[in-house]
């Protein structure tokens, strides 16, 4: 354990270097913080715990077969009280909802207890549901590919960087700006995934085997799943020596994959979410209880989020700065070639992805001053209501304004319906021309004209 710690903070030193390349970002940006480092966490070390027993127990019994379950060979005390020290068996109890208030009137920032009969439907860190069942190479754990000998319905597998290129690599010459919408219709798909979704990488970022930094080797080996380049890559031509993206599993769920069967469940690896499933603004106010209070203004009873105490835009509220130190959003001496220009940290949001992109930082920040703005004026028609009261109801209100609702003057509605319909209409050379309401008060998404794709 404490080596996947020191991992850890040599991944932090990377990202608080002076330089700091994308691949640090995305490393940094995939790490569970919070409770969901502790839900990771366990399920790494207990992975980790029965991989090293396992190969061990072989090597002392002289097995060669490295299928055999190590529920064979470990005693069924011992594999317990591996569940337990990890941190595992915690993460599969069920959470009590019996001091948890206010129930029946707010959601919980986690989810958990929001549904009285399933008590973690929906709740950050538990697997996502599947559609379709997995399709790994063993069967319960290894990616499809991580054996590129190996055939599936008879054919080798391209490389999915060959995939990738054939199918949707774009010159920037070829972009071209979208004649019927605009980059916010883009962004409110990024905005309303991070209510949803946010599913992170392995803590550790060295093969369990071999102690690999994955970021150094272009093998498969657990947890580097590195996307190799085609012989014709574009990337070679800027760095010809290079072979390979390096690239990280998912983590898995504590009792799924490896350890799946120590829990008498499925051993089928399982993927976590960190956030809610529900659509919560989980963006905005944060899917774990100890984030969400760090969001929020507790300095005055008034049910504000914080907002930054060193800057705001003509008077306008910034979201606050992150404590923790990295370069990562430290580029305006890079940007305005001003040598001795004024750098600042990341923002703090209810999503830790609120700096990926200055759009995104912008809808984060608007939703900052929206919910402050609700909160000052419920304060006023409810002068009794305490602080706690206006922030649960202010955000009750936000989470409403992106719901999928029967009415078509909500947001997502119209974005889905916006997508839908262009997906549907496009081969019909039809598209939507207007969107929004007319002043009749309903949806104008019914007036259409004839568009030819370019
Ligand atoms: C605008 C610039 C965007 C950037 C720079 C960006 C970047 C990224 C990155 C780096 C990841 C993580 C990939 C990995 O795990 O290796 C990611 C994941 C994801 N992105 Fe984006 N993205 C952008 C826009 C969007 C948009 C427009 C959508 C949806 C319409 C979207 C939806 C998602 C989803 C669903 C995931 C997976 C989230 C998870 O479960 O972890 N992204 N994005």
């Amino acid at each position: 354990m404490q080596i996947t710690s020191l991992y850890v903070n040599r991944s932090l030193a990377r990202v608080r270097r002076d330089i700091v390349n994308p691949s640090d970002i995305l490393r940094l940006m995939k790490q569970p913080v919070g409770i969901s480092r502790s839900a990771v966490r366990a399920s790494d070390y207990m992975d980790h715990a029965i991989q090293l027993l396992q190969k061990r127990s072989l090597q002392e019994h002289s097995i060669h077969k490295r299928s055999i379950n190590a529920t064979d060979l470990i005693a069924e005390d011992d594999l317990q009280t591996i569940a337990d020290l990890t941190g595992c068996t915690a993460r599969l109890r069920s959470p009590s909802c019996k001091t948890t208030p206010n129930l029946e009137r707010f959601r919980t920032p986690t989810g958990e207890c929001n549904n009285q009969k399933n008590l973690r439907l929906g709740a950050s860190n538990t697997p996502f549901t599947r559609l379709l069942p997995p399709k790994y190479q063993d069967g319960f754990s290894l990616p499809i590919g991580w054996d590129p000998q190996k055939k599936i319905n008879n054919y080798l597998l391209p490389l999915v960087r060959k995939v990738s290129n054939r199918i949707l690599s774009t010159s920037n010459e070829d972009v071209e700006s979208d004649p019927l919408f605009t980059h916010l219709v883009t962004i409110f798909g990024q905005w309303t995934d991070h209510d949803l979704t946010f599913t992170p990488h392995v803590p550790v970022i060295r093969s369990f085997n071999d102690g690999i930094d994955c970021t150094d080797t272009c093998d498969m080996t657990e947890p580097c799943f590195p996307i190799l380049f085609p012989k014709d890559d574009p990337r070679l031509l800027m760095n010809p020596e290079s072979k390979c993206i390096p690239f990280f599993r998912s983590a898995a769920v504590c009792g799924s994959g490896n350890t799946g069967f120590l829990f008498g469940g499925r051993a089928v690896r399982q993927q976590i979410n960190t956030l809610t499933a529900f659509i919560d603004s989980g963006q905005v106010y944060g899917s774990d209880a100890s984030l969400a209070k760090n969001l929020r203004d507790l300095t005055s009873d008034e049910g504000l989020l914080r907002v930054n105490s060193m800057y705001n835009d003509n008077g306008r509220e910034l979201l606050p700065f992150t404590t923790m130190i990295s370069k990562e959003c430290t580029n305006r001496a890079r940007i305005t070639h001003i040598k001795d220009a004024q750098e600042v940290p990341c923002f703090l949001a209810g999503d830790a992805r609120a700096n990926e992109n200055i759009a995104l930082s912008s809808l984060h920040t608007l939703l900052l001053r929206e919910h402050n703005r609700l909160a000052r004026a419920l304060a006023k028609l409810n002068p009794l209501w305490s602080g706690e009261r206006l922030y649960q109801e202010t955000r009750k209100i936000i989470g409403g304004y992106f719901q999928v609702g029967a009415t078509p003057t909500q947001i997502y509605f119209k974005f889905v319906t916006l997508i839908i319909l262009t997906v549907w209409l496009f081969p019909l050379h039809l598209s939507v021309i207007t969107f929004g309401s007319t002043s009749a008060g309903d949806s104008s998404l019914t007036k259409l004209r004839k568009w030819d794709p370019p």
